[in-house]
């Protein structure tokens, strides 16, 4: 399939991506209490800096799974290949893919016959993916998805009866709550097949200072990604947010393992968005920016066995900090 051609129907308008934004804001902004949805965390300069979160010193999630894919290459490959048949490797929210990459490299050199079918909210992201993949890895198969989940895993179901094999990384099932984490798996195993397989990375439980460190960076780098959300509605919904009256506030709850963000308003406040609407800030009230789960091991078995999937095999860094665990749809 042909690296550079994304089906014209998967691609929303601007106009309706732009309108869900500013919908989807409205709504989070009027309530109470006020709350953002981090999924728009992630325009270009997000993108930036999602990149230099990764890199930096206390945001350990990145560095644990990549130990875990560049030292378990071989184990994690021969799982998903099974039986050898062809598979759509799939993956959400694929971001730059090098975590996937060292898969994808291993499985090209083990001759495997899938096709990788990222799938990514932000169309940088896909447009990227789809025209240097090819290059760094000569032989891939890559249809580029930019959408929502389950709509572009409809699509992808649409276009191939194979055998599917989900990567669902880097702990991003931890940025819902838990009860829509499981509704969620309990969704995507709607749209699998028996024995189709899930790869998800679940960050765990830890000592409560290395957690909150990784949302309270030193560099500031996580304040930033969450006041670029501020400028972002600025830059496409025409708002004036004054971002300098907004401080970062990150919690982890080591009982419930939620680590929280919120950005707290620095004085009382008018905000207009748009020529239709002006939002009041009290001085100290909050908006809910984001929420990053950490789990434990038994909760990540749990969560397979309560949405259709049995356990089959679970990868840990050196620190059992993070897991790559494989399910199996049953
Ligand atoms: C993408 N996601 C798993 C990251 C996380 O750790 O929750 C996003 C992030 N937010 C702040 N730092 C990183």
């Amino acid at each position: 399939m042909d690296s550079t051609l994304i089906p014209t129907d998967l691609i929303p308008t601007s106009s309706t991506k732009t309108d869900l934004f500013y919908k989807d804001v409205i709504a989070g902004l009027r309530s109470s209490p006020k709350r953002l949805d981090s999924k728009y965390f992630y325009d270009a300069n997000g993108d930036k800096l999602f990149q230099e979160l990764m890199n930096c010193e206390e945001y350990y999630p990145t560095n644990c799974e990549l130990e875990i894919f560049s030292e378990r290459t071989d184990e994690i490959t021969r799982a998903l290949i099974a039986d050898g048949d062809a598979f759509d490797l799939i993956e959400l929210g694929a971001g730059d893919a090098m975590k996937s990459s060292y898969l994808l490299k291993d499985l090209l050199a083990k001759k495997a016959d899938f096709t990788y079918l990222p799938i990514d909210i932000s169309d940088n992201v896909i447009s990227y993916l789809n025209i240097t993949l090819p290059v760094t890895l000569p032989g891939l198969n890559i249809s580029g998805l930019n959408g929502e989940y389950f709509d572009m895993l409809e699509k992808a179901a649409s276009m191939s009866s194979r055998r599917k094999v989900v990567l669902f990384l880097g702990s991003n099932i931890g940025n819902m709550p838990v009860p829509e984490a499981i509704e969620f798996c309990r969704e995507l195993r709607k749209h699998l097949s028996e024995d189709d397989m899930v790869l998800i990375g679940m960050d765990l439980k830890k000592d409560p200072k290395v957690v909150l460190a990784a949302y309270n960076d030193k560099e500031g780098i996580t304040k930033r990604f969450n006041l670029n959300l501020l400028e972002r509605i600025n830059r496409e919904l025409n708002a004036n947010f004054d971002v300098a009256k907004f401080d970062h506030y990150p919690t982890y709850d080591p009982e419930t393992g939620a680590c929280r963000s919120y950005l707290i308003s620095l004085a009382d406040q008018q905000v207009d968005i748009g020529a239709n609407e002006t939002i009041s800030f009290q001085k100290d009230e909050h908006i809910y920016m984001e929420i990053s789960q950490k789990f434990t091991i038994m909760q990540t078995d749990q969560i397979a066995i309560n949405t259709g999937f049995a356990p089959l095999t679970q990868f840990f860094d050196g620190k059992k900090w993070f897991v790559d665990a494989i399910w199996v749809a049953g």
